[in-house]
């Protein structure tokens, strides 16, 4: 298949008139797949209602069937036709953090969507995404819209068209770019459908700001302890994983630096993701700065390209520095992990 490709000015009035956006939203009224900008990376959408457009989406991703997709809308009308009820603390997140990187879980409502959308589950996942790209692309097409991260399943999260290129051309029916996605990655999960809500995965959203809004917010117990079972069904996959083993480091700055040098002694090609402060005391044959310490947002937004960029180089083995699991902290660790399988080196 050929993948067509629209370059777009995401910081344009009247948005939606442009012939790139007229013509992605008619390939998903077509029922065919189409990558466009959030702000929190790429999603890979389809029309949400059709079960040939979201089988699209598992087939192009490689996605297993039982990882139930977001649904995006662009307006808060398009919520009624998908939930059976909206509870009273997620009226109160939307009011807060809509358009934007939370996604809430409700109960569904019966026959709104395709069946593969919900992975058969009784509920469903919405989010209103905070990008005028696809908020336009959304929209024109009039429909609810199915889409995960446009990455190939297992690789690291795109936050720019180049890597959703990387990992889909030729396998979906187009691209819009519209440049660099903000926050670097994925909106946090929050099932309001108990009596206190709870999140499935850390994401753009803290902990902390969702406590200011709703009060007391649970964490599924899978997101500390890795042997229980994940309430939110992508989480027990292995995800973002760059080519070459990846290892949490924690420990001084010299132990770190004579582990890499032991590494390199054996004959291993070794590659260090660090940040901007630190990365000029170390040695190592690869050094991607990842973000600055002091403002872990930027470490956010580089997370993804950075893991992409050790697959260019061709180390051996990837040692990382950790961060503090407090605000976006949290979501950086979850994500990095996962990258390296749960393993960590410590002094
Ligand atoms: O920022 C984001 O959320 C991006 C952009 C494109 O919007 N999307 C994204 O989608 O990260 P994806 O498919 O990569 O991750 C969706 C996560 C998965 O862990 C999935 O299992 C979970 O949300 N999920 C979806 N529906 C669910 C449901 N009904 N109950 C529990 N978890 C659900
Ligand atoms: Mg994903």
């Amino acid at each position: 298949m050929e993948t067509k490709y629209w370059l777009v000015d995401k910081d344009v009035d009247s948005l939606a008139t442009y012939p790139q956006i007229k013509e992605a939203a008619a390939l998903l009224r077509e029922n065919q797949v189409v990558a466009f900008p959030t702000e929190t990376v790429y999603g890979l959408g389809a029309n949400a209602t059709s079960e040939e457009a979201s089988s699209k989406i598992f087939a192009a991703k490689g996605r297993p069937a039982d990882n139930p997709l977001i649904v995006h809308i662009a307006d808060r009308e398009q919520l009624d036709d998908l939930t059976a009820s909206i509870p009273e603390q997620a009226e109160r997140l939307m009011e807060a953090f809509w358009p934007g990187p939370l996604t809430i879980i409700f109960m569904k409502k019966d026959q709104a969507l395709a069946r593969q959308v919900t992975a058969g589950l009784e509920t469903v996942a919405v989010r209103m995404p905070d990008h005028p790209v696809a908020l336009a692309v959304i929209s024109e097409a009039g429909l609810p819209i199915a889409a995960p991260s446009a990455n190939r399943s297992g690789k690291p999260s795109p936050t720019s068209a180049k890597h959703v290129q990387a990992d889909l051309d030729g396998l979906i029916a187009g691209i819009v770019d519209g440049g660099e996605t903000g926050v670097g990655l994925e909106s946090t999960v929050i099932d309001c459908t108990g009596k206190i809500p709870v999140i499935l995965r850390p994401g753009g959203v803290t902990k902390e700001e969702l406590e200011q809004v709703v009060g007391e917010v649970g964490l599924d117990p899978a997101l500390k302890d890795e042997l229980e079972k994940p309430k939110s069904p992508g989480m027990k996959y292995q995800h973002y994983a760059p080519d070459a083993p990846m290892y949490l480091v924690e420990g001084s700055r010299e132990w770190i630096q004579e582990l890499i040098h032991q590494q390199r002694k054996l004959g291993k090609k070794v590659g260090l993701l660090t940040t901007e402060e630190q990365m000029s005391f170390y040695q190592a044959d690869v050094i991607l700065p990842c973000g600055s310490e002091s403002k872990l947002e930027t470490v956010a937004r580089s997370l993804y390209e950075v893991l992409r960029a050790f697959n260019e180089s061709d180390v051996d083995m990837i040692l990382s520095e950790t961060f503090p699991y407090e605000g976006v902290g949290s979501a950086i660790m979850n994500r990095l992990e996962k990258a390296a399988g749960h393993r960590w080196l410590r002094e």
